[in-house]
């Protein structure tokens, strides 16, 4: 656990404290995203826990011990630290730079080569190809990857990440926060990571603590952040779209109802009647092979009158190929769905299954409900 008791920092030669009375307290194996807006203090607290930075007055503390109390070498040691200009050193390889700490900690070779070679495989990066490399010779997404393993190289139990992911293209920064969040679910590491991007922070925070000129405005799950913003700082530093980005926290398979009506083609002519049995809004087509292929609604059907052919309804239907969603799909795609394809409801698959149905309605409440409810 990390905690900071009202921690200041007055840099030399400045009046205004880049950062201001901080308390905060980080869970173990959690990761809390500090975000705000550029000079607002977040870089200036992260190299505080690792005394790169010495604060001017407050304490920190890890698993309850104050870190003036640990040399400062030693204490860096056994945190992570990875930043967004990298750091890989431009003369030295792949291996020898994830190497560094394990060096200093005076691992046998065969050890640290061993541990090279796994950290690669972890972030996914062929060590046969890869180990012998410079830096140069990398792509911007696999030098952070081995920014990254540089940093995990002696599985240090804390990590402090400075905007890690700010340095290369939107999909491959997508890309790396997918799989640091896999890799996260099973290291449970205690994290601090830095970024001044909302999404980002919603994405990957168990908690996020929002900054504003050095003083912490607002500490909370992204749910608290999103369903309740502090102030109005915090609300436009989310943005409008913040029922929105708080679909981006919720999955399909969380909302989704069974599939009260399936049916085949053959079914057709008699599908109302199908469907008031099933007492269901929306009935699924499914193909030869039991994989679905559309479906219909109640407003379909009443809306055609007396003269429903039975290829007007499969035309119908099929023409929501696409209005499907799989289980793991957050809510805010699933809307997007809703709203492409001009439907309240989208069919849940499980794989290649038919597994439920979301409907608009259930977002809806979702969307609106109350904190504490
Ligand atoms: N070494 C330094 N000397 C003087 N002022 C600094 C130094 N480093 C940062 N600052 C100032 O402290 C404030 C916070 O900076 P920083 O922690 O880097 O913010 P952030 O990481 O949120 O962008 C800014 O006003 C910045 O200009
Ligand atoms: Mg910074």
């Amino acid at each position: 656990m990390i905690e900071l008791r009202e921690v200041t920092k007055v840099y030399k030669g400045q009046t205004v404290p880049a950062v201001d009375r901080l308390s905060l307290k980080i869970p173990e194996g959690e990761t809390c995203v500090f975000v705000g807006p550029s000079g607002c203090g977040k870089s200036t607290t992260l190299r505080m826990i690792n005394r790169m930075i010495e604060p001017t007055s407050g304490t920190i503390l890890i698993n309850n011990k104050d870190i003036r109390e640990s040399d400062p070498d030693r204490l860096r040691m056994g945190i992570g630290y990875v930043i967004q200009q990298i750091g890989l050193l431009p003369h030295r390889t792949v291996a020898e730079n994830i190497a560094i700490v394990p060096r200093l900690y005076g691992w046998p070779k065969e050890k640290i080569r061993k541990r090279v070679d796994e950290l690669l495989e972890l972030i996914g990066l062929d060590p046969e190809t890869t180990r012998d490399k410079y830096p140069s010779q990398l792509s911007g997404g696999q030098m952070q990857r081995v920014g990254v393993a540089r940093a995990m190289a002696v599985d240090p139990p804390i990590m402090l990440m400075d905007e890690p992911f700010g340095a290369v293209d939107p999909i491959a920064r997508n890309y790396l926060q997918d799989e640091f969040l896999r890799l996260q679910r099973e290291m449970r590491k205690t994290i601090c990571f830095v970024t001044h991007d909302i999404n980002e922070a919603i994405k990957m925070g168990d908690r996020i603590a929002i900054f504003n000129k050095g003083r912490l405005v607002q500490y909370g799950t992204p749910h608290e952040i999103l369903t309740r913003p502090a102030n109005e700082f915090v609300s436009d530093f989310i943005g409008y779209d913040r029922v929105v980005k708080k679909l981006g926290l919720y999955r399909v398979a969380d909302l989704a109802g069974p599939a009260g009506c399936v049916a085949r083609e053959g079914e057709l002519p008699e599908i109302g009647r199908l469907m008031r049995e099933k007492e269901s809004d929306v009935a699924f087509l499914v193909d030869a092979h039991g994989r679905p292929c559309g479906f219909l609604t109640t407003e379909d059907i009443g809306g055609m009158g007396d003269e429903i052919s039975p290829q007007s309804l499969m035309q119908k239907a099929l023409g929501r190929r696409g209005a499907f969603a799989q289980r793991e799909m957050v809510l805010r795609d699933a809307l997007s769905l809703m709203l492409e394809y001009d439907t309240e409801y989208l069919g849940v698959l499980n794989g290649g299954d038919l597994a439920g149905v979301i409907t608009l309605s259930a977002i809806r409440k979702h969307s609106c409900r109350k904190e504490g409810e």
